[in-house]
């Protein structure tokens, strides 16, 4: 069996019927917006988010879920969904998910609708069942995310980032978001309780390791159904780049920063740039931090009781610095 076969076999029944809500959740009486949400729905992701939320809440809930779970799986996809057809215009980026991004098809003025009306569908869905707990929960992320995502340009613009500001950058535009995916699932079961905050913790770890992961994919060239090799044209600087910032002699410092700063566009020069980083363990220094991030998730893990949802979450940890797209 498929590693996330076996990671979904104890949620099957949960992703299924969540599969259609979040269908549901998303529609318009605009033939336009119907037509792109149908685009979107149609290209799913890894709907890692929505497998959290579940294997969090039958874990924690002798295996059960309750409607307000399924309410925080659908807030959370249509908020991650909305980040990511915001994120490719912000990034320029014309592919994803293996097809074109909404920008590539429908331009930046109807992506940036598109993204606001799935973020309000995503907030309605707490505020038509007085869910302000879990409206509470999502919202910090929702702030963060943008946050995160402005901190990134700042740098980007002054090339003045460091390690600890990286951490930053990532911990609020991805990790905050599954954070909050992990905290909702267990307020849905368990509202008020210790495991709220754990589960935060949980998430922001995994979050972490998640973003460094995806950010590895980036200096290679593996088919990941997005582009890779973009972040350097975007002076976009990640942990591998920033370490060996960190550790070569001023002159091949200087030299990295005038190429990101003057020869961003050049391909040639990114693809020199590239192996530079690769030639000075920046990938391995990266592949390090993440394992770290990654086992100090599996520490909290191992706080609970042995069960099925803890295995898949353990095999899920796993995957997300395993997972080759
Ligand atoms: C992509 O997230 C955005 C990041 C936070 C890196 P995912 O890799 O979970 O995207 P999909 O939903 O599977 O496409
Ligand atoms: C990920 O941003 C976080 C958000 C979507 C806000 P990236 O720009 O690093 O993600 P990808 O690589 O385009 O998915
Ligand atoms: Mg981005
Ligand atoms: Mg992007």
């Amino acid at each position: 069996m498929k590693i996330v076969e076996q990671i979904k076999q104890p949620i099957d029944y949960e992703m299924e019927l969540f599969e259609e809500k979040f269908r549901i959740s998303m529609s318009s009486k605009v033939a336009l917006l119907n037509r792109i949400t149908h685009y979107i729905v149609n290209r799913k992701g890894k709907q890692m988010r929505p497998m959290f939320i579940f294997l969090v809440s039958k874990m924690l809930n002798n295996g059960e879920v309750s409607e307000r779970t399924y309410r925080g799986a659908s807030v959370i996809e249509l908020i991650h969904t909305a980040s990511l057809v915001h994120d490719d215009v912000v990034d320029d980026s014309n592919r994803r998910r293996g097809f074109f991004s909404v920008n590539a098809l429908w331009k930046n003025k109807i992506a940036v609708l598109i993204g606001d009306f799935l973020l309000s569908k995503g907030m309605l869905v707490c505020i038509d069942n007085n869910d302000f707990d879990l409206l509470k929960i999502i919202s910090v992320a929702v702030r963060e995310l943008a946050e995160g995502e402005l901190l990134q340009i700042e740098k980007a613009r002054k090339l003045d980032i460091t390690e600890a500001v990286y951490y930053e950058i990532i911990r609020k535009k991805t990790a905050s978001l599954i954070a909050s995916c992990c905290s909702m699932a267990a307020a849905s079961v368990k509202p008020n309780s210790q495991d709220v905050d754990t589960m935060r913790k949980f998430g922001e770890l995994i979050g972490m390791a998640f973003q460094i992961k995806d950010d590895l994919f980036d200096y290679g060239e593996e088919k990941i159904g997005k582009p890779t090799g973009i972040d350097i044209k975007e002076q976009k600087m990640t942990l591998p780049l920033i370490h060996v910032l960190n550790t070569v002699p001023k002159i091949e410092k200087d030299w990295l920063i005038n190429s990101i700063k003057n020869h961003n566009k050049d391909r040639k020069r990114v693809k020199e740039v590239i192996a530079f980083v690769k030639k000075n363990n920046g990938l391995t220094y990266a592949e390090t931090k993440m394992k770290q991030y990654q086992s100090e998730a599996l520490s909290i893990l191992k706080k609970y009781p042995e069960s099925e949802y803890r295995n898949s979450l353990e095999l899920m940890v796993n995957y997300v610095i395993d997972r080759k797209k």
